[in-house]
């Protein structure tokens, strides 16, 4: 569907084309003054220059065509007197094919040139009526099939997941469904840290608590075991322990070198280690990822770069882009009109060890054989910023990615503690994401057991799914690039801009919408309403059993009503705005709106209690797109609602 500020920007555009004016001056926005008007058009101030008028004359004019045509029940064209008819106009029709009703309830021009618009209700209803009709609620498919990569997730391979990848995880995964719901080819890709240090650091730890493996007997020649020599809880000890007595131990932290050398190298006993160790923490990450709700298509890693790299490296010689410096193979990036200097790119280091900018040049290739995306988007730490310029412009300078491929770097800010610093566990040390999931989920079900009857399991399954809106509410209501402080007491409450909020309204939804139709039902069942002890107004919805949703929406009857109908119009120029701005933080920002508005709505409003049973069927409509609505934006933010909290 169109969005509806193209509907009304076409109307004006025509409007002021018919005065004589050119029909760019008719923009429009949402009104920063609600309680003036709900759309406004500040083209005439624009105009006021060009044609040397007065503002509030061009206005006056513009107004004049718009209620000239809304008197004949036109939409203003491009006909002599500005008129036309509505298709002219490119006023959309709503699904049931009738015309639609007229645009405005009004226009005004004021002082010194705006000119103030409002809806009408029946405009409005028909507009929401096209959405109901619709898959997407009304959202444009506008990718049009165009593949997109989305590198996200980023954990490394033997390592616990840490907080550290949180944001990375939740912010991909938002942006991944964005991205197709809106009809692009989303490819979310995991791009594990698979190829590292922490490898060689397994292996010879390895060697020190196991000597007697296969592995490390350089005159065996059978088969290496099926079975990994250890399991993931053993796995997430050694690394650990490694890595703490690599910091001390130098002889230690030069053998795990090595060892990733010869890993690197294609040594068959330490591949044999390395093959262990990916499938035995992949079943593990899989699972955390899961608990997450976060999927990839592709769980490729740095190490299936490596295959291209020699050719890269030799590629990039010949051409002359890469040059020795200082022992290093390097390409220079730095262009004329950086604000400050960048370093070269390091290709290869003087021993010959392979870099992170040398393997993410090896996926690109590996991505362009395989893919040949129309977009990048990378998901990483602010602190990787260079190293994506740097690779960016390498992969553009030799041609490995076409000049128009975009290539963006969404760049996350840190999850910080109460105190500004990045987020540790009491002790100081890493927090585990495991650990902090369950640290919410127990927050959540504290609290739904402090005032609620709920049985112990269902309020466990509860938490968790609240638990999980929290926490991924409470990272994407931020913008991106900011910083933010992770409060578990604020992202679980039930009031203010939170997830629990925000299911909170659905649940509520929900439940009107379950009690309104347990009323539709008993009636004919019990053939009695009184019997049933339902009021006997219910008798009257019984009568229209069949059709209180198939029905139209009616024209808002008070404030309240239309603030939440014009919330509800703008989804889809939200969806696309959050997606085109690689922002989730609007969508955010809009659902808590909506729901604000809901609740206004609903505090003014007796739903369930309005004895006429057409109005009482059209309430139901609209609030069932409410929820329609919040169900589809939590569905795309990667989180859903319970039954019950
Ligand atoms: N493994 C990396 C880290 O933990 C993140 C990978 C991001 N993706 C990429 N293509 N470089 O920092």
């Amino acid at each position: 569907m169109k969005k509806i500020l193209d509907l009304i920007a076409e109307q004006m555009r025509t409007a002021f084309e018919g005065c004589g004016y050119a029909a760019d001056y008719g923009k429009v926005t949402l009104s920063n003054r609600p309680d003036l008007c709900e759309y406004q058009c500040n083209g005439a101030m624009a105009a006021a220059k060009a044609y040397h008028k007065k503002p509030i004359d061009i206005a006056n004019d513009v107004v004049a065509v718009l209620k000239n045509c809304a008197q004949r029940g036109e939409a203003a064209g491009a006909a002599e007197d500005g008129c036309g008819n509505g298709a002219a106009a490119g006023t959309s029709v709503p699904a049931d094919g009738a015309a639609m009703p007229p645009m405005f309830e009004s226009v005004e021009a004021v002082m010194p040139g705006f000119i103030n618009l409002k809806l009408s209700g029946e405009y409005l209803a028909a507009y929401l009526d096209g959405m109901r009709a619709e898959d997407k609620l009304g959202v444009e498919e506008c990718g049009g099939g165009k593949t997109i990569i989305v590198d996200y997730g980023g954990a490394n391979v033997a390592k616990p997941l840490h907080v550290g990848h949180l944001r990375t995880a939740i912010i991909g995964e938002c942006i991944k469904r964005m991205g197709n719901y809106l009809g692009y080819h989303m490819i979310g890709d995991v791009h594990l840290g698979d190829w590292g240090l922490q490898m060689g650091l397994i292996i010879e730890e390895l060697r020190d608590r196991k000597p007697d493996l296969p592995y490390f007997d350089e005159t065996f020649t059978g088969e290496y075991p099926q079975e990994a020599p250890f399991t993931i809880s053993e796995l997430e000890q050694i690394y650990p322990a490694a890595s703490a007595r690599s910091k001390e131990d130098e002889t230690f932290k030069a053998r795990a070198q090595e060892a990733t050398f010869k890993l690197q190298s294609g040594y068959a006993p330490f591949r044999a280690i390395w093959r262990h160790i990916m499938n035995v923490s992949l079943a593990d990450l899989k699972k955390n990822y899961g608990n997450l709700n976060v999927t990839f298509d592709l769980w490729k890693g740095e190490s299936d770069a490596q295959p291209y790299i020699p050719g890269l490296i030799k590629d990039l010689t010949k051409r002359g882009l890469a040059y020795e410096s200082e022992g290093a193979l390097v390409v220079d990036i730095a262009r004329p009109d950086d604000p400050k200097e960048l370093p070269p790119c390091i290709i290869r280091k003087s021993d010959g060890a392979a870099l992170y900018a040398t393997s993410d040049l090896g996926t690109i290739i590996e991505r362009e054989r395989d893919f040949a995306p129309e977009e990048y988007i990378y998901i990483t730490d602010k602190r990787q910023e260079l190293h994506f310029i740097q690779v960016f412009r390498v992969a553009k300078k030799a041609g490995y990615v076409k000049p128009e491929t975009k290539m963006t770097h969404m760049m996350c800010g840190t999850m910080n503690g109460k105190d500004g610093k990045p987020f540790k566990t009491r002790a100081g040390g890493v927090m585990r994401l495991e650990n902090l999931i369950r640290e919410i989920d127990e927050a959540v079900y504290d609290r739904i057991m402090e005032n609620r009857t709920m049985e112990k399991e269902e309020a466990e399954d509860a938490s968790r799914i609240i638990g999980l809106a929290a926490l991924k509410y409470g990272d994407l209501s931020n913008q991106v690039s900011k910083d933010y402080v992770f409060d578990v007491d604020r992202f679980i409450s039930f009031e203010g801009n939170t997830g629990p909020y925000i299911l909170y309204t659905i649940v509520r939804i929900k439940s009107i919408l379950a009690k309104y139709e347990e009323g539709l039902a008993a009636v004919p069942a019990a053939g009695n309403a009184s019997a049933a002890g339902k009021p006997a107004q219910d008798q009257t919805d019984a009568a229209n059993a069949d059709t209180p949703l198939s029905g139209h929406m009616r024209p808002a009857q008070t404030a309240e009503e239309k603030s939440l109908m014009l919330k509800l119009s703008a989804y889809n120029d939200v969806v696309a705005a959050a997606f085109e701005e690689k922002a989730p933080h609007k969508l955010c920002q809009f659902i808590y709106e909506l729901s604000d508005a809901f609740g206004s709505f609903y505090n003014t409003t007796m739903i369930l209690k309005e004895e006429d049973a057409e109005k009482k069927a059209g309430y139901i409509r609209l609030i069932r797109l409410v929820k329609d609505v919040l169900e589809s934006s939590i569905n795309l933010l990667g989180f859903e609602a319970p039954e019950r909290m």
